[in-house]
């Protein structure tokens, strides 16, 4: 595992926007496996800045997103198609045909899982996997005690999640009960995996990640025993290593 130590937001994500470059100049024709949040929205500002400036061509490569909310549109400004479309698609030449996110209005659960799943292995697997960290460990939409083994799944959201989120919404019943997320199985099949990671409220749960025991407890701690990890934080978020 390799770890870099990043001023703060920017540098931390102008880190991750190069390792991500770097794999797409190696590899043109590349799978990258995305996420939404906040944290890596400043490293696809940076890839942005890089493609207008004529260093990156995105032509070749394919995507593949963590998770998508069950029950929204694309068109749904709160859906992850829709985040994915507006803070990076729609400002590269990346071809959409080739960007996968669950299929968030498929009702039937084990047919929206079983097609990721099949895309996910028809893409010939995921090149490099960009990774944020939730509070609590969590990795996707896999939070504390969900099984190493499992693939893409659907979840039902906690309550707590529920209430973060109604904010974004006109009510509470707006809110999406479900997700659809890649598992930890598929994220640990990934080639490479680069996590992002920022603020000083993540430092407990990045310590946690880093030095404590291998537990579905922590999702995220399942990342020590896979052979290429990169985890670029700043150093608010390392204050505990
Ligand atoms: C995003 C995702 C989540 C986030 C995590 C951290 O697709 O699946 O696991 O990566 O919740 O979110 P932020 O970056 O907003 O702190």
């Amino acid at each position: 595992m390799i770890i870099y130590r990043a001023k703060d937001y920017q540098d931390m994500s102008r880190k991750a926007a190069n390792i991500i470059s770097a794999q797409v100049i190696m590899k043109p024709n590349c799978t990258l496996g995305l996420a939404t949040g906040s944290t890596p929205v400043g490293t696809y500002q940076q890839l942005i800045e890089w493609y207008k400036k004529g260093d990156l061509d995105f032509s070749q490569v394919s995507s593949i997103n963590l998770d998508e909310y069950k029950g929204l549109s694309p068109e749904n400004d709160q859906s992850y198609r829709y985040f994915m479309n507006t803070n990076l698609f729609n400002h590269i030449n990346i071809d959409k045909t080739r960007t996968f996110v669950p299929n968030g209005l498929e009702a039937d659960s084990q047919k929206a899982c079983n097609d990721y799943n099949h895309i996910i292995t028809a893409s010939g697997g995921i090149d490099l996997q960009l990774l944020g960290l939730g509070h609590n460990g969590h990795i996707g939409f896999n939070e504390p005690g969900e099984a190493f083994e499992r693939e893409t799944h659907c979840v039902d959201l906690t309550e707590s999640t529920i209430e973060a989120n109604k904010r974004f919404f006109e009510s509470e019943e707006d809110v999406p009960r479900q997700a659809y997320t890649m598992g930890i199985k598929n994220i640990m099949q990934a080639r490479k995996i680069l996590v992002v990671v920022s603020g000083a409220d993540k430092a407990e749960i990045l310590e946690k990640v880093l030095k404590g025991p291998i537990t579905p407890a922590v999702p995220a701690s399942i990342l020590q025993l896979h052979n290429d990890v990169t985890i670029v934080a700043d150093e608010a978020a390392l204050g505990r290593i």
